[in-house]
C-alpha cells in the first residue's frame, strides 16, 4: 500500500520523502517564501547543540542535500557526529516538518551525474532505480558556479562540501483551527516506515 489513513481520514504516503515532496510542492505553489530554508542541529564533541539556517539544494529518495564551507563549525561536528536535526517551518501554512537522522558527504561527481536540466530554478533527475523524481533545487547563480568549477571539481569539492541527510524520523505537523494541531510520526524500523498519528 501507498498510503497510510489516519483516524481522521487523512491520506498520507507510507514513504516520508514522497510525502516531504508533496508538502514541499504545496509550500511552492502557495508561494510561502524560501520553503527550502532549514534549520539544521548539530552536536559539538562535548555534546554542545548548535543551530543555524542552510538550504535545501536537492532531494531524492535516500534523503536532503545541503552544501556548506568544509570548514565551518557545522562540518566539523557531522565529522564528529553525524546526529542531525532538521526543521522546515512554513508559518504561512501552519505547518512544521521536523526530521532526525545522519548526515554523510556526497561527492559533487553525484550531483553532476544527475544534472538534465541546466535552466536553473528547479531541476529534476531520475535516481538510480528510477523510483523516485528527484529534485534540484538550485538557483541559476549556484548551478553556473558549480558548472564554472566543474573542471576543478577535487580543488572545489575541498571547500564546498556537500551533505545528505538520511532520515531516521521524520514528523510533519499541520496547525488547525479545530483541533489545535495534527501530527503524523515516521519512525523508520527494519520493516520500513512505522507510521502514527
Ligand atoms: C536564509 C539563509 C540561508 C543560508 N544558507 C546557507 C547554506 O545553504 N549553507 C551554509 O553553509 N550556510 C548558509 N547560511 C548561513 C548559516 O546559517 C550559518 O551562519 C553559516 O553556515 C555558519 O554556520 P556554522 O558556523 O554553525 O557552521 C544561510 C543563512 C541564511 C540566513
Amino acid at each position: 500500500m501507498k498510503y497510510y489513513k489516519s483516524k481522521r481520514n487523512h491520506i498520507f504516503y507510507r514513504n516520508p520523502m514522497n510525502q516531504f515532496e508533496e508538502w514541499f510542492l504545496y509550500a511552492k505553489d502557495m508561494g510561502v517564501m524560501e520553503p527550502n530554508a532549514m534549520i539544521i542541529s548539530t552536536l559539538s564533541t562535548d555534546l554542545h547543540p548548535s543551530s543555524r539556517t542552510v538550504m535545501l539544494k536537492a532531494y531524492d529518495d535516500r534523503g536532503f542535500i545541503f552544501f556548506t564551507d568544509c570548514k565551518s563549525k557545522k562540518a566539523q561536528h557531522i565529522k564528529n557526529n553525524p546526529n542531525v536535526s532538521l526543521i522546515f517551518l512554513w508559518l504561512e501554512l501552519d505547518r512544521q516538518i521536523k526530521i532526525e537522522g545522519t548526515a554523510k558527504k556526497i561527492s559533487l561527481l553525484e550531483i553532476f551525474s544527475y544534472f538534465s536540466d541546466k535552466s536553473g530554478g528547479m531541476g529534476s533527475w531520475i535516481n538510480e532505480s528510477g523510483k523516485f523524481k528527484a529534485r534540484l533545487i538550485l538557483e541559476k547563480k549556484f548551478l553556473d558556479t558549480l558548472l564554472h568549477l566543474k573542471n576543478s571539481l577535487v580543488k572545489f569539492s575541498n571547500i564546498i562540501c556537500g551533505y545528505r541527510v538520511t532520515p531516521n524520523m521524520v514528523e510533519f505537523w499541520q496547525g488547525n483551527e479545530k483541533t489545535l494541531y495534527e501530527s503524523f510520526i515516521y519512525t523508520k524500523t527494519d520493516k520500513g516506515w512505522n507510521i502514527t498519528s
